[in-house]
């Protein structure tokens, strides 16, 4: 199995990826990361607990960062409700985060198995700038950085920006520039994966079986809260189910098309701040830096979501 450290700010979609993560044997979670994003880092942190609770897993959870490197904080309550993780009835977490920072465990555990270890992170990309500023050394010895976060086209907190890559656009520029390997799944690719109701009925049906856990029920509970922004907002039948796209592209990469290319974080503090300029057609004569989801089989996708999700 594949060792990964699941870095999010869970959030709806973040916690679905725990979930598919925990429930795929391709993967090996070492630890689930948490920062600012979607709601403080107290919550983020509470909300992983949670979700390792509802599946009984015990994996350890380390808190990091609780706020961007250089501009103000953001979150969004607007699509995550005040806790985060509004909507279902959730179980209240029976133990707390470990005593160590996310990025000094993301170093340790780069440094035990060199080459080996993915991270995987959904949120803002502030702990692993912060592992990657204090121990340069594990920068080639991580295996593979799959982010969700930034697009090719357009933006979702501004017209050109991603909410993850606007959370902390120095901390991206400092994974895009560092020469690890990046793979990108940016909002031109999340939102191919619509979570529609016809999509959502087989995951709640997980639970109606006879004996089957409360996860399909739970997971579809997180779903359709997510649902409710996007239809007003973008009047779209359900939410894209961002983040879960990480873990499933190391699980079932045939799912997926990607194309190497140069990514290059704005930085400026301008109105296009936060957008990850993606050059396509490689415009700008430089070597890729990453390699960008472009294609998504969404059925797939959801095929294996509701597979996998069914085992736990
Ligand atoms: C990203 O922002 C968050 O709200 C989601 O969890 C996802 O990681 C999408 O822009
Ligand atoms: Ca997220």
């Amino acid at each position: 199995a594949r060792p990964v450290i699941l870095d999010g700010d869970p959030g709806h979609d973040d916690a679905v990826n725990i979930l598919l993560a925990h429930a795929s044997p391709e993967l090996e979670v070492l630890g689930v990361t948490t920062t600012f994003g979607n709601v403080g880092l107290e919550r983020t942190t509470r909300n992983a607990l949670t979700t390792l609770e509802l599946v009984g897993a015990g994996t350890p959870v380390y808190a990091g960062a609780d706020r961007p490197l250089l501009v103000p904080r953001l979150s969004a309550e607007s699509v995550h409700g005040q806790s985060g993780l509004d909507g279902p009835l959730l179980p209240s977490p029976t133990r707390q985060a470990e005593d160590l920072h996310a990025a000094l465990f993301m170093i340790a555990a780069v440094r035990a198995r060199p080459g080996e270890v993915t991270l995987l992170p959904t949120g803002p990309l502030t702990n692993v700038a912060l592992a990657f500023r204090l121990a340069p050394d594990i920068v080639p010895l991580v295996r593979e950085v799959v982010w969700m976060g930034g697009s090719v086209d357009v933006g979702n907190w501004t017209p050109a920006a991603e909410f993850n890559a606007l959370c902390d656009p120095h901390a991206a520029q400092i994974v895009f520039s560092s020469g690890v390997p990046v793979t990108m799944f940016g909002l031109n690719a999340t939102h191919q994966a619509v979570a529609t109701p016809e999509r959502i009925a087989p995951i709640r049906a997980l639970s109606r079986r006879e004996g089957a856990s409360a996860v399909g029920e739970v997971v579809a509970g997180l779903l359709e809260f997510f649902a409710e922004h996007h239809r007003d907002r973008y009047g779209w039948n359900g939410g894209p189910l961002h983040d879960p796209l990480t873990s499933a592209y190391l699980i079932a990469p045939h799912l997926f098309g990607t194309q190497a290319m140069w990514v290059d974080v704005d930085t400026s503090g301008g109105p296009s701040t936060g957008r990850t300029n993606c050059d396509v057609w490689n415009l700008s004569g430089h070597a890729p830096n990453a390699n960008v989801a472009m294609t998504v089989d969404a059925d797939g996708f959801y095929a294996l979501l509701t597979e996998r999700l069914g085992r736990l």
